[in-house]
């Protein structure tokens, strides 16, 4: 791997060498997350935002663990509804139990696409496309639903024909109400076969450390929306949600007794799954 693109690891992100596309000195979703989830790759102007958001809400760790063990727990339930390809919108830069490990423990043939609008998760997905022919990261705006799915890395690998599991996952929340965020699922969920899920989470407006995280997120990011669970709801228009519906994610089908400490943590974001109905 030539140096330009050689993934950062440890604590040697601030001294990475130039990447195109990505700006140290601007924050980006993506780091700002790894830095709450406390990996290592991101730089001192993302750990600046990751900090402030610890101090409005300091189990904001908890909260983001919570996001990627609801992440596992959706992906294998789709799994083990026989799903076997998946498109993870906003897929983030690669962390513990991602998407397609997940998948393949279910199914060793399990095809997943990653898409992200941040370079850094393409540089850094390089090394999973090393390692696996069944995985694909693509570097595109999701808003943009026909040109993600006509992407040839998409086209070649997912069969639409048959159902998928497409996951948005902590993303619609970085989309602006002008975006139309429903409109954007709506676009994603008719290009989809019978059969096929939707798996959403997203940032909840019902506490008010919720509502400062809001507030520092929109100044410093520019994105981090947080809405109601009826909105949230409002966006599988179109799905039969499995139970329990849109809750609170330690809420949704949990693996294990929730605790005090994730009830309160997990109270940043809801999330839910729909499965779009057999013709
Ligand atoms: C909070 S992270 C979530 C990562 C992963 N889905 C998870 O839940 O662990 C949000 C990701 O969405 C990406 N993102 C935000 N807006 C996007 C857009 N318009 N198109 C593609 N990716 C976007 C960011 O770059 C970031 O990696």
């Amino acid at each position: 791997m030539s140096d330009e693109w050689r993934v950062p690891s440890n604590d040697e992100a601030d001294d990475w060498p130039e990447t195109p596309g990505v700006d140290v000195g601007v924050p980006s979703v993506a780091r700002v997350y790894d830095a709450v989830l406390g990996g290592k790759d991101h730089f001192a102007v993302d750990r600046a935002i990751a900090d402030k958001a610890m101090a409005a809400m300091p189990n904001a760790r908890v909260g983001a663990g919570l996001n990627r063990a609801i992440l596992e727990r959706g992906v294998r339930y789709m799994a083990e509804c026989g799903i076997d390809q998946f498109l993870d919108l906003g897929s983030g830069l690669p962390t513990v139990r991602n998407t397609h490990e997940v998948a393949q423990e279910h199914n060793p043939e399990a095809r997943v696409v990653y898409v992200d609008n941040d370079p850094i998760v393409l540089a850094h997905g390089r090394a999973l496309l090393a390692e696996n022919d069944r995985t694909r990261v693509v570097t595109a705006d999701v808003r943009d639903a026909r040109g993600v799915l006509s992407r040839p890395e998409v086209v070649e690998l997912l069969d639409l024909k048959r159902p998928v599991g497409l996951l948005l996952v902590a993303v619609l929340h970085h989309l602006a109400d002008e975006d139309d965020p429903a409109g954007l699922v709506r676009a994603y969920r008719t290009a989809l076969a019978p059969g096929s899920f939707v798996f959403i989470t997203h940032f909840s407006d019902a506490t008010p450390e919720g509502r400062e995280l809001e507030r520092l997120f929109l100044s410093t990011l520019g994105s981090g929306r947080f809405r109601s669970r009826e909105t949230v709801e409002s966006f599988f228009e179109g799905t039969e949600l499995v139970d329990p519906g849109v809750v609170f994610l330690p809420r949704w089908r949990p693996d294990a007794p929730v605790t005090d400490d994730s009830a309160y943590a997990g109270l940043t974001m809801i999330g839910g799954l729909g499965r779009v109905p057999d013709a």
